[in-house]
């Protein structure tokens, strides 16, 4: 089929390369001209493992190709997928100026009976707009609509979207049904799952996605702040209960809080688009104010293992929102830096992907160029982004050229029986801290004790045994 993407950003051009790994004479446009330069050169604006390889194999094979010219792409194209920016306005609710003119351009150069796919992420109802906009603009042309939201997570993009858990097609029309399966014919023949929908519940089916597993994590959150005032271990609450399959483990990891341009976007889009509807949707505001919490919770941490941030050195393992991906976007780990440089503190941070992009968002931030550059003369090191490289640090190393041996761990990456052994002042999240008998005449790992956080010692609950 030929193909046309609209938006060539992490979304599109996941969307371009997968396009064309089904066969499809996929062709992306953009309006940022540098961006279309560089993808004609197979080199993407952005990191995402994978993804370059996969891009230079499809322009090989000829099978994608970028124009910065969207009327030449739009009228070849039987499926022209809108893949554009939603970010959040400031009041919370989606920007869809950039859908707009995307569908204006479809308007005036689609071909008769093209199919349009919504793929950005858009409030549920907004395909009532770009029917009217065909309508307007589009010279009595026949145009099929559908919504195709998608569920790719950074990181993961490639494999989301040649081995996704779902296909949702939201159609109205039988002709769209027909286009979309064909599309996706080698995925449907293997055996995923497909979902035919109505536009508007597919539409509202993608946020309300996005805002439950939002919903997991500021709850698992909220566990963490409790089991922090009670001395019970989050991890495992969370085992127990992700060991029943009606609730899931996944997305119970407590820690800093979610970040990226997904879920905060569209946790705020859906209690928008309710409150614009007349309902309140409270729970969300909750989920928000959680989340903002994390990152404060862990600062707070900081403060307490450091008493005063002032002139502290701090190293910050991890910028990125997650691992494996270089976007900063929302994310928890920058926020920190900021908070603590606010507080007087000096910050170090590293990432292994990120640390060019934080830069430009926080100049005050040091960088450095490995892990351990940014531990040396630590007086603290927080674990903010859990990157795979962090959890197989030389924990003797990173002793030797901290200042002081205190790890906050702001992902539950370390496991806390190696850090007592390796003598570390550790501060997990949701789970006791590990703190180190102030002073050891034998600085072997074996004489290292622990006892019980002082915010606790008498309190209710004092039969938990703490080990
Ligand atoms: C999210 C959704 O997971 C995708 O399904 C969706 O397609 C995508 O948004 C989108 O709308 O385009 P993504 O933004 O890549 O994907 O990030 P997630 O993997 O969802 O992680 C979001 C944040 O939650 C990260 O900061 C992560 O560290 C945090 N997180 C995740 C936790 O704090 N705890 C967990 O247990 C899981």
């Amino acid at each position: 089929m030929n193909v046309a993407v609209i938006g060539t950003g992490r979304v599109g051009l996941v969307t371009c390369v997968a396009s064309a790994a089904l066969g499809h004479d996929t062709i992306g446009t953009d309006v940022d001209t540098d961006k279309i330069e560089l993808l004609q050169r197979g080199v993407p604006p952005f990191f995402e493992p994978g993804l370059r390889e996969a891009l230079a194999e499809q322009l090989t094979a000829g099978h994608l190709s970028f124009t910065a010219n969207a009327a030449d792409a739009i009228a070849r194209a039987e499926v022209i997928f809108i893949c554009v920016g939603t970010p959040a306005r400031a009041d919370g609710e989606a920007d869809l100026l950039a859908v707009e003119l995307a569908v204006r351009e479809i308007a005036r150069h689609a071909a008769d009976g093209a199919l349009v796919v919504e793929k950005s992420t858009v409030p549920a109802g907004t395909v009532d707009r770009v029917r009217e906009t065909l309508r307007r603009e589009g010279d009595g042309r026949r145009v099929h609509l559908a919504s195709n939201p998608e569920f790719l997570r950074e990181g993961l993009a490639l494999r989301d979207a040649m081995e996704p858990d779902r296909i949702v097609l939201g159609v109205e029309s039988q002709e769209a049904r027909e286009l979309l399966e064909r599309l996706y014919r080698p995925l449907l023949e293997r055996g995923v799952r497909l979902i035919v929908t109505d536009i508007r519940t597919a539409e509202l089916a993608k946020h309300a996605s996005n805002a439950f597993l939002a919903t997991k994590i500021s709850f698992v959150n909220a566990l963490a702040r409790i089991c922090e005032l009670t001395g019970a271990d989050v991890g495992a609450v969370a085992d127990v209960m992700g060991a029943d399959p009606r609730i899931g483990r996944a997305f119970l990891d407590a820690g800093m809080g979610y970040g990226g341009y997904c879920l905060p976007k569209d946790v705020a889009a859906l209690e928008r688009l309710a409150a614009r509807l007349g309902y309140r949707f409270g729970l969300l505001k909750e989920v928000e104010r959680v989340n903002a919490e994390a990152v404060e919770a862990l600062a707070e941490r900081v403060e307490d293992a450091l008493w005063n941030l002032e002139g502290k050195r701090i190293g910050i393992l991890g910028l990125a929102f997650k691992p494996d991906t270089d976007d900063v976007r929302s994310s928890p780990a920058v926020a920190l830096a900021r908070r603590l440089l606010d507080g007087g503190a000096v910050v170090t941070g590293y990432d292994p992907k990120a640390g060019a992009a934080t830069q430009i968002l926080v100049p005050e931030l040091r960088l450095a160029d490995g892990a351990y550059e940014a531990a040396t003369g630590a007086d603290c090191l927080v674990l903010a982004t859990d990157w795979e490289e962090f959890r197989t640090l030389d924990l003797a190393v990173l002793g030797r050229v901290m200042a002081h041996r205190v790890v906050v761990d702001g992902r539950n990456l370390f496991d806390p029986s190696e850090m007592d052994a390796a003598g570390f002042w550790y501060y997990p999240t949701g789970r006791p801290p590990i703190l180190q008998h102030a002073q050891r005449s034998d600085a072997s790992p074996s004489a290292v004790g622990v006892e019980r956080p002082p915010a606790l010692a008498g309190s209710p609950g004092s039969e938990i045994e703490w080990s």
